[in-house]
């Protein structure tokens, strides 16, 4: 991977073995797009690809022709008002009033490695040579606002890109719109893939065409949202899974953000992904900076399936962090479902001692066991355990758990507080509310001003002495409600624009703070399941919990959605009761843990309710995960069939060797004398031939691949319920090995 600047045309050319992304001093000193695709040749003068021409009703920036127009012209970071009429990359409101900026080029940086971007995730490298780095510098002369645009080219093809601003003017001013990614595209040409759903029914692919006009997913709920996700995928109406042109972008944030598409009506495509410019205003006085979150762009010639692949590996490896980021991640058990606020240290310790006995590794405590949380109207930010409950406090049952051979961890939800509760009492200031208006709730709780650095430390002197004191191997962070009424009473009237970032920004401080300070404490997202399941919290914590909704059918669905972006090691998943408890179906257990497989695995539920032939049964689930979830977790994963076009789904991992697969395949309704049906598998060895556990002889991986493997092979009718596969929801789990000696 390179970039090159050429001084005579102006052009910079970043690429690497697969990817071009070309752009150009344009002659008003602006950055230009010139192409962004495969790899072409870089030794060449692309500054043809500018359209300079004239057409009626155009508005012309240089006074002697009636060539140079910005409103046909791609450009790197779209201002408004200067003869583009599109949505602007960025606004600046000025002490004048006036919104007009001028961003001109002045010089460029180019170095190995990526710089940090100060209080937000991003990507990063270990070493210097797995990345590259351009920084283009412009400013704005009648502001004096300096404006830096960061690329960073990764070995892996997929290029990350922020900008900053630095005020070195003598007047405030306001950023009204301040993106991430700009990308100008040459035609409109694509289906655009969007992944939405609500509470329970999260990252749900939509596809439709790219039509003029604008089209956008956001959030203005002050979380990423379970309504839409911070993630877009463009793809040419022939590509699919396995083949043709995709661009995946991505927002490393957890706040409110736009992605947008506007195709103008000489269809081009003008992307725009960042902050939400709604809501946001954000004062730079003189001297002070502005950092946007970070953008990630993929681009993949391998159909969605390749461009997750490279998503899966840039955020598994170099997006995640910490001491879990590589480890199998443990199975654990959640007691949520199975006593929800009803229960006793004894309680507890059944569960955790038959969880044990079937091989769980770790016990999770969920919501409860602080101040006085006995119902969902009192406690939240107490963060001290309730004697009652809890005689021997979280080091005595710590200690009871660590005692039955199992690791300890623990649910908060840091941002809230009840009204019922002695912070609140305290601090009843602490909460975001616009004075003179009404308060709205959710869930009975109020949020805590996380922009005020005074209510983060407190919050971290609760969490930290909890922490400290018992042995806790694992925190599972909440986040149950949307922010409303939206004013920090420590900003004055004109930062109030600044409040939504600003909360994020503490929520990401006190991640910091504590990963820091506990690096080896596996952290697990979660926003009412899957409402902050996005890249920026990945940064802190490596997996998240995926959606509240565990009914094996659903969940295909919802993990299969969040798979396009996020690595499957990042994905919570366990198995609960039946009837599911959010959809009230039955489905067989062997179909929940065929599921649940590829995630971090683990259950929801008491097991000690279930049948002896149903013990059985998890014990051999959590055998088999032990086995496989270095392959299942850290493979390359393909998506094979989706559930959201038929009555199948189904999936495969294969280890980096090839050697070792593991496919999941599902089948929604059962019907009467059904077809036989196959798969065909991905990622494997053309030429190794593959054991399939269960079956006789040995079978080619381009066999498989090509032919396909056939998922209905066993007895129909009643031999097949004997067996324990039919009716709906049946599911099975073909693991493939490689036969050594023919390697
Ligand atoms: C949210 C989470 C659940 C559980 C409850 C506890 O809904 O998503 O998993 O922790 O809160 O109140």
């Amino acid at each position: 991977m390179h970039i090159i600047y050429q001084d005579e045309t102006k052009i910079f050319h970043l690429y690497n073995d697969n990817v071009s992304y070309i752009m150009k001093v344009l002659p008003n000193g602006h950055l230009g797009q010139l192409y962004f695709g495969r790899r072409i040749n870089a030794d060449k003068d692309y500054s043809y690809l500018l359209e300079m021409m004239s057409r009626p009703m155009a508005s012309y920036l240089l006074d002697d022709e009636k060539l140079f127009s910005l409103e046909h012209i791609r450009q790197e970071y779209g201002v408004y008002g200067t003869t583009d009429f599109r949505r602007p990359a960025v606004e600046i409101l000025q002490e004048n009033g006036s919104r007009i900026s001028d961003f001109r080029f002045q010089d460029y940086s180019i170095a190995y490695g990526k710089p940090e971007l100060e209080g937000l995730p991003a990507t990063y490298t270990e070493t210097p040579e797995e990345a590259v780095t351009l920084i283009v510098r412009l400013k704005d002369l009648v502001s004096d606002i300096r404006l830096e645009l960061l690329y960073t080219v990764f070995e892996t093809g997929a290029i990350a890109r922020s900008a900053k601003f630095i005020n070195e003017g003598k007047e405030a001013v306001h950023l009204l719109t301040a993106m991430s990614l700009c990308l100008d595209l040459p035609d409109s040409g694509y289906d655009w893939v969007q992944f939405s759903g609500a509470w329970s029914r999260e990252r749900h692919v939509k596809i439709r065409r790219l039509e003029q006009g604008i089209q956008a997913v956001e959030s203005m709920r002050g979380h990423s949202s379970h309504e839409h996700n911070p993630f877009l995928v463009l793809k040419r109406p022939s590509a699919d899974e396995f083949q043709g042109e995709t661009i995946g972008f991505s927002l490393v944030y957890s706040g409110n953000f736009l992605a947008q598409a506007q195709v103008d009506t000489q269809d081009t495509t003008r992307i725009l992904l960042g902050i939400n410019p709604s809501c946001f205003d954000w004062k730079l006085e003189t001297g002070e900076s502005f950092q946007t979150p970070e953008a990630v762009m993929v681009y993949s010639l391998e159909g969605m399936n390749g461009m997750s692949r490279i998503f899966h590996k840039l955020y598994g490896k170099r997006l995640a962090r910490g001491y879990w980021r590589d480890k199998a991640r443990p199975i654990l058990i959640n007691n949520w479902e199975a006593t929800y606020f009803d229960f006793t240290k004894e309680r507890l310790l059944e569960i955790a001692k038959k969880a044990k006995e079937c091989g769980v590794e770790l016990f999770v405590l969920d919501d409860g066991w602080f101040g006085q949380r006995s119902h969902e109207r009192a406690g939240l930010g107490d963060w001290v355990a309730n004697p009652e409950r809890l005689p021997d406090g979280i080091k005595g049952l710590a200690e009871k758990i660590e005692g039955l051979g199992m690791q300890f961890g623990l649910w908060f939800e840091p941002e809230m507080v009840n009204k019922d509760s002695d912070l609140y009492r305290e601090h009843p200031d602490w909460i975001i509310e616009t004075p003179g208006r009404h308060s709205s709730h959710g869930r009975f709780q109020y949020v805590l001003d996380f922009s005020r650095k005074e209510v983060v430390d407190r919050i971290y002197g609760m969490m930290e002495k909890i922490l400290e004191g018992a042995k806790v191997s694992y925190v599972k962070w909440d986040m149950n409600r949307s922010i409303t009424e939206c004013y920090s009473a420590s900003l004055p009237s004109d930062r109030q624009g600044e409040v939504f970032h600003r909360y994020i920004l503490g929520v990401y401080d006190l991640y910091s703070r504590l990963t820091a300070k506990f690096p080896k404490v596996l952290f697990e997202s979660c926003a009412s399941g899957g409402g902050r399941f996005d890249p920026g919290m990945l940064y802190y914590a490596p997996q998240g919990w995926a959606s509240d909704d565990t009914d094996a059918a659903e969940r295909l669905k919802i993990q299969y959605g969040t798979s396009f972006c996020y690595p499957i090691s990042s994905i919570g998943s366990h198995v609960s009761v039946v009837p599911n408890h959010q959809v009230y179906r039955n489905t067989p257990l062997h179909t929940r843990a065929n599921v649940a497989f590829f995630g971090t695995f683990g259950y929801e539920l008491d097991l000690n309710k279930l049948t002896g032939e149903e013990q059985e049964q998890v014990k051999e689930q959590i055998r088999f995960m032990k086995e496989y979830r270095e392959v299942l977790q850290f493979g390359n994963f393909y998506r094979l069939c989706s559930p959201f076009e038929g009555n199948v789904a189904a999936w495969i991992s294969v280890n980096e060797e090839q050697t070792v697969a593991v496919a999941g395949w599902y089948r929604i309704l059962s019907g009467a004398n059904m077809p036989y049906t196959r798969i065909k598998l991905q990622g494997l060895k053309e030429e190794y031939r593959y054991k399939i556990e269960g079956r006789d002889g040995y079978y080619f991986g381009d066999e498989l691949m090509n032919v396909g493997l056939i998922t209905t092979d066993y007895t129909s009718g009643e031999g097949a319920v004997s067996e324990g596969y039919a009716g709906d929801f049946d599911s099975r789990i073909f693991v493939l090995t490689a036969v050594k000696e023919t390697q």
